[in-house]
């Protein structure tokens, strides 16, 4: 039975989560979310990493868990991806070669200051041969190394880093059927993570990533649209945003009149979301190897907004649903959906380990 832990920093929690992974089985044994005071990261990049090594060495003792090796996430702008489409070559050694000659052409980061990886996703007959579609990642060096270094200083050891949006399609798309795989009639599907300050648009097919994009939103500006329009201090404001959310039943103890009013500031500052995303998705699909999008999948702290589902469907004249990040987990135990969808990044990197890999 083997051990996992992964973390993801976000720029309002920590969350992170353990999976025992047995010969068939995955289970959730802890999964944590705790708030974290403002600015220490922002967009993803870390802003102040002593503050941010205390604050995870804290997280890491409440949560209690096991030994002090653990997988990290990055999503940031100093992270690029990108596909290309190459001849396909077997041998690995040639095909790096040929991916890093192409990657030069694509990637805005100088080569002696950034990690390259790269992830074949599919194989296609094109007019001269064989040709293989790759994702590329690069990431400025030295914000991994320092990523690893508030790690280290938490007193942790980080033994994998991935990309969140990565991460994200494994924890929250079936793998495909071995009937299904590679077949070109697939249809793409579109993850949308919508955290505090900023949200992963995702499009995979076959559960890989063909496109990914970050947006500079999230529920940090539903709070504050709130606070602008009912003139509520910053904590109110935020505490009505969760009481309230777009649609259903307000939970008690708010007037009709304030209730009628948040979710006027809700879904007036939640156009930027559908808008972004919308451009993003067209994006996509201006790209020649792009597939209809099927349907958009729901995760992150902001799904939680009640009705947002909805408004985005409403918005974006497509299917959108509110994602499962445990569907994956075998024994999942007795997370609360709150916890699940803030721990989504977590959870998909955990499953990413050795063993654990679905
Ligand atoms: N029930 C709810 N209704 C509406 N919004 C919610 C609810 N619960 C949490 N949120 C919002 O979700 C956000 C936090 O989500 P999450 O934990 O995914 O963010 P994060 O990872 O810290 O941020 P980021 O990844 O953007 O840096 C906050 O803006 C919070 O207000
Ligand atoms: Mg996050």
């Amino acid at each position: 039975m083997s051990t996992v832990v992964a973390l993801d920093m976000g720029s309002s929690a920590i969350a992170g989560v353990e999976l025992k992974t047995g010969r068939d089985r995955v289970s959730l044994t802890k999964a944590a979310v705790e708030p974290i005071p403002h600015g220490l990261l922002h967009d993803g990049e870390i802003q102040q990493p002593n503050e941010l090594a205390a604050e995870l060495k804290r997280f890491w003792k409440a949560a209690r868990f096991s030994g002090r090796r653990v997988r990290l996430g990055v999503a940031n702008q100093r992270v690029v991806v990108r596909v290309i489409d190459l001849p396909a070559l077997d041998d690995e050694r040639e095909r790096r070669a040929a991916v890093e000659f192409e990657a030069a052409e694509h990637i805005p980061i100088p080569p002696d200051q950034s990690v390259v990886d790269f992830q074949p996703v599919m194989r296609y007959e094109g007019d001269s041969g064989p040709r293989e579609r790759i994702v590329v990642v690069a990431a400025h060096r030295e914000m991994i190394d320092q990523l690893v270094a508030v790690v280290r200083g938490a007193g942790l050891q980080p033994v994998g880093i991935d990309l969140e949006a990565f991460a994200l399609l494994r924890a929250l798309q079936p793998p495909a059927s071995v009937l299904d795989e590679g077949s070109p009639d697939t249809q793409a599907e579109a993850v949308v993570h919508v955290g505090a300050e900023v949200t992963h648009v995702i499009v995979s097919v076959d559960r890989n990533c063909h496109f990914t994009r970050m947006i500079g939103f999230g529920g940090e500006q539903l709070t504050r649209a709130v606070e602008q329009r009912t003139g509520l201090p910053r904590e109110e404001a935020e505490a009505v945003k969760l009481a309230c959310g777009l649609l259903g039943t307000p939970m008690e103890g708010w007037d009709a009149d304030t209730v009628a009013e948040v979710r006027h500031a809700l879904a007036l500052g939640a156009r930027p979301l559908v808008r972004e995303v919308s451009r993003s998705l067209d994006y996509y699909r201006s790209q020649p190897f792009s597939r209809g999008i099927g349907r958009i999948v729901l995760s992150g702290g902001t799904s939680l907004c009640t009705g947002i589902d909805r408004y985005m469907q409403q918005g974006l004249g497509m299917q959108v649903v509110v994602g499962n990040p445990l569907g994956q987990i075998d024994d999942p135990g007795t997370v609360p959906p709150e916890v699940a969808t803030r721990a989504a990044v977590a959870l998909g990197l955990a499953l990413d380990a050795p063993g654990g890999a679905r």
